[in-house]
């Protein structure tokens, strides 16, 4: 079976995309903190509809983790990675060094400012302008046509349209479904922290976000009483925490109080020393007829 051709250097990167530029191909680009699963191979998947080229990148990005945060347990298997890429269709792996993204000296960070507020910003403070700095270096070495992100951390992709619109990447950034378990766990990389209690406690969180979708199905449309049933539903195992659980605008990420436009439930709970997050969309119920 096909791997993809493993490239460490930023330099060596851009002189195979400005190639394949010149040739007139289309470069799709997705990238990743390695530790891969069907919901990156499905982004993989999807970059090869949009492009003649798909790179992949692996880099566990240490300006997005906090102080006391998991980058130094963030979890590795570069060789199962290699082989996943290969599978779903990689045709380059670009994996740098720290010091190839970061070298000495390194000063420069860029900031979403509305989007990176609220939600997972509150609670990561940093995180967001580690993320956009990074996909921004990442853009420039790769110099993809097309990138693709999970729709799974829904804050962190619209916060990379926002930035690519307002700096002018010539980049169009894709939103891919959020893969799942067949329990409706979605998958997660940091889902291997989770012990065999854990993990069956986490479904209460998939299971509220469905319950809210059904809720708005059966023609609900108060956000104050779709947040209260998903709350009352994960808040009945004692130890699940919510971190917070809130209805917001699809696009803006504003609080709404109404579901009369393309919303989203977001949710970040911690299951034990496990942090885990997921959304599901929520649109407002079609008139008959
Ligand atoms: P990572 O968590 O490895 O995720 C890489 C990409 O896979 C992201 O776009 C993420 O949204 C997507 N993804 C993760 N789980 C998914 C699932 N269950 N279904 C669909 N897509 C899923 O997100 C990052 O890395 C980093 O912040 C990064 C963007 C690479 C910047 O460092």
């Amino acid at each position: 079976m096909k791997r993809p051709e493993i490239i460490r250097r930023a330099a060596a990167m851009r002189a195979i995309s400005l190639k394949a530029r010149a040739r007139g191909k289309k470069i799709a680009f997705v990238p990743t903190m390695g530790y891969l699963h069907d919901g990156h191979l499905s982004l993989v998947r999807l970059a090869r509809k949009y492009g003649d080229l798909v790179v992949a990148s692996i880099f566990v990005n240490p300006a997005q983790f906090g102080p006391n945060e998991d980058l130094a347990r963030y979890p590795r298997d570069f060789k199962n990675d290699l082989k996943k890429l290969g599978s779903a269709g990689a045709d380059y792996l670009f994996f740098p060094s720290p010091e190839e993204i970061y070298p000495p000296g390194y000063q420069t960070y860029i900031e979403v400012q509305g989007l990176s507020r609220g939600l997972c910003g509150n609670f990561r403070p940093g995180h967001f302008r580690g993320v956009a700095t990074v996909v921004a270096k990442l853009f420039n070495i790769v110099l993809p046509d097309v990138a693709v992100f999970g729709e799974k951390d829904y804050q962190q992709l619209r916060v990379i349209q926002q930035m690519a619109k307002d700096l002018n990447f010539p980049v169009r950034v894709i939103g891919g479904k959020t893969v799942r378990e067949k329990d409706g766990l979605a998958m997660s990389s940091r889902n291997v922290y989770l012990s065999e209690e854990e993990r069956r406690k986490a479904l209460a969180l998939s299971r509220a976000l469905f319950m809210a979708q059904e809720m708005v199905e059966q023609g609900e449309n108060d956000a104050q009483r779709l947040i209260e049933s998903a709350r009352e539903l994960i808040g009945a195992d004692p130890e699940a925490k919510i971190e917070y659980l809130e209805v917001r605008d699809a696009q803006t990420l504003e609080p709404v109080a109404k579901i009369d436009r393309p919303c989203r439930m977001i949710l970040a709970v911690w299951q034990g020393k496990t942090r885990l997050i997921d959304n599901v969309r929520l649109n407002p119920k079609k008139p008959r007829g």
